[in-house]
């Protein structure tokens, strides 16, 4: 939850100003557009919205708000950003500080509430929990495991003195119709700490349902995408080593860590960021990689290995045995599987090309296109010269191409080889997500909206929207962009400051609504009834034939009708 310095922060930053002293911006009709400084940018395809307070690039399709701009330019954390800008404005960041130092130590009473919890006997299913992962009572000390009990109020009565207020800014109570409650509850407790050893957050994993895990939101000690997990207790093993290993999970990092590999840091699961590149590269120039397999070497994870890359570390992946994450392997084949499994290790380039053709069926052209347009979208990332070279080495001797034809199209230079995949051009699909965004949709419309009607690319954006608009009403752009994973923000820029012309809005919608949704709708509609009358027929019953040939009729009409409104 972003506090209230950061909304002002936000309003009273003039965001074209801001990306004007890095860009020279030109008016173009409500926007700015200038040339992207993420990627070589021979058109201005960096877009700036000051009515949205957003940025958008459509050619890296990198975006964000102001304060993000900040962070990828000067490649800063989101409160070191924070804190540059409250600086221009003359706004005192409440969280530097005294109050930064108070919530810590709210924090580390939390801690001590559920380590407490932990050992009382209505803690002994999850004591038996963790014994069952084959995690002892030193390993709860050391980790600063806990226990969140059952019931709404548990932490709320034992730490209310300290103030609600504090509880709530750390995401450890949430406000509800009859006053605050407990955030974990029945949940085995990790302690997320900062790389100092200090307390910033916690995480909760259910003993049984959903969700398996639970952390705490954005708060003034923790943004999500800035830590690694168990850096404070990986920093001298790391020094000594000279290698950080990578893995995901909260469980993975703990059995790796005593199994022996004490410089095992993790990054909670979500794709990992610039600002934890940065973070590692503090501490060491080398990082293995041992996520489980299919994780590894889908699209958010290989970005993930290309910006560790970006920071200037050297990158091997470990080749985990299948189904098995870091942990599990511990626990089933023993501390040795875990040294054998980082001892053969594949470089990032060699990784990566082998990924792209795992997923790809390269025995056909537009299969190598697909790969090819993937890897292209990952090149703004890869800045270093020989990594260039090898990974067009390895591309083009999979592809059956000539490099220097791979690298220029890497590049972005010649013509695009899948014209069909072109994301630049807009479709109904994205016009009905551009005014979503606007709230321009009808309700009527929204009501009915399924997810699956998306793209997969959008449905993050969209899920997101309709549930902020389930609390009460219709998000602004901005005020989404705040509430998504960074992953899914530089989409939600993209729709939201697409060029869409048009003389009359209204109609622009009424369009965008028939041809994204209802016009498919019908197709879909006939096509199912041809299915239905093709069964049917073979199963020898007319009349049930005739029947469904006139709802087609009907229905083939009424696609006529909205084609010609058009
Ligand atoms: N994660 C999360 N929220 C979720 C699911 C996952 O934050 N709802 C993060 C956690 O950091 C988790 C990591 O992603 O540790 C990896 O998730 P997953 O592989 O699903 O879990 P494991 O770590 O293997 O958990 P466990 O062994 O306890 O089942
Ligand atoms: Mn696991």
């Amino acid at each position: 939850m972003p506090g209230p310095e950061v909304e002002e922060i936000k309003s009273r930053i003039d965001i074209v100003e801001l990306v004007g002293r890095y860009v020279t911006l030109k008016p173009a009709g409500s926007h700015f557009k200038g040339r992207c400084p993420f990627h070589p940018d021979d058109t201005p395809s960096l877009h700036v919205s000051p009515e949205k307070g957003l940025w958008h690039c459509f050619g890296c399709h990198a975006g964000g708000d102001a304060i993000g701009f900040l962070m990828k330019i000067e490649k800063l954390s989101f409160p070191e950003a924070l804190s540059r800008l409250a600086a221009e404005l003359g706004i005192e960041l409440r969280r530097e500080g005294e109050g930064r130092a108070r919530l810590l130590q709210v924090n580390a009473e939390a801690g001590r509430f559920f380590a407490h919890e932990l050992r009382r006997p209505s803690g002994k299913k999850a004591r038996d929990y963790l014994l069952g992962r084959g995690l002892p009572e030193d390993a709860w000390d050391r980790y600063r495991l806990g226990y969140a009990p059952e019931g709404w109020d548990g932490l709320l009565r034992a730490l209310g003195r300290l103030g609600v207020e504090a509880l709530r800014e750390l995401g450890l109570v949430v406000p509800g119709e009859r006053g605050y409650y407990d955030r974990f509850r029945d949940r085995v407790m990790f302690t997320i700490a900062d790389d100092q050893g200090r307390p910033i957050a916690f995480a909760g994993r259910s003993l049984a349902g959903d969700p398996k895990y639970l952390n705490v939101p954005n708060t003034p000690l923790f943004t999500k995408g800035t830590v690694l997990y168990g850096l404070d207790l990986a920093r001298d093993a790391i020094r000594a080593s000279g290698r950080a290993v990578l893995v995901e999970g909260y469980t993975d990092v703990i059995s790796f860590q005593r199994a022996g590999i004490g410089e095992t840091v993790g990054s909670m699961g979500t794709a990992l960021t610039e600002a934890q590149a940065r973070l590692l590269a503090r501490y060491t120039d080398r990082v293995v990689i041992a996520y489980d397999r299919d994780a590894a070497g889908e699209a958010s994870a290989l970005r993930g290995l290309a910006i560790l890359r970006g920071a200037g570390l050297r990158v091997d992946v470990a080749l985990l045995p299948p189904d098995e994450d870091p942990d599990s392997l511990v626990r089933s084949h023993g501390p040795g599987a875990a040294r054998e499994v980082l001892s053969s290790t594949l470089p990032f380039h060699q990784f990566f090309v082998e990924a792209l053709a795992s997923r790809h069926d390269l025995s056909t052209v537009e299969g190598k296109e697909r790969a090819l347009a993937e890897a292209k979208g990952f090149w703004p990332e890869i800045r270093s010269l020989p990594l260039q070279h090898e990974l067009a080495r390895e591309l083009a001797s999979l592809l059956d191409l000539r490099e220097e034809e791979v690298r220029s199209y890497l590049r972005g230079e010649g013509r695009p080889v899948l014209a069909r995949e072109d994301r630049s051009r807009p479709g109904p699909e994205e016009h009905f997500l551009h005014f979503l965004l606007e709230g321009k949709i009808p309700e009527g419309v929204l009501e009915d909206l399924d997810l699956r009607e998306f793209k997969p690319e959008y449905r993050p954006v969209v899920a997101k929207w309709v549930e902020l608009w389930h609390g009460g009403r219709k998000p602004t752009a901005e005020e989404l962009a705040g509430a998504l994973p960074p992953e899914d923000v530089s989409t939600l820029t993209r729709l939201a400051l697409l060029d869409v012309s048009f003389s009359d809005e209204a109609q622009a919608v009424e369009d965008a609504v028939r041809r994204f949704l209802y016009l498919p709708r019908l197709e879909r509609q006939i096509a199912e009834r041809q299915a239905r009358v093709r069964a049917v027929e073979a199963g020898g019953d007319p009349a049930e034939a005739a029947r469904l040939q006139a709802e087609i009729r009907a229905l083939c009409q009424e696609r006529l009708r909205l084609l010609r409104k058009r």
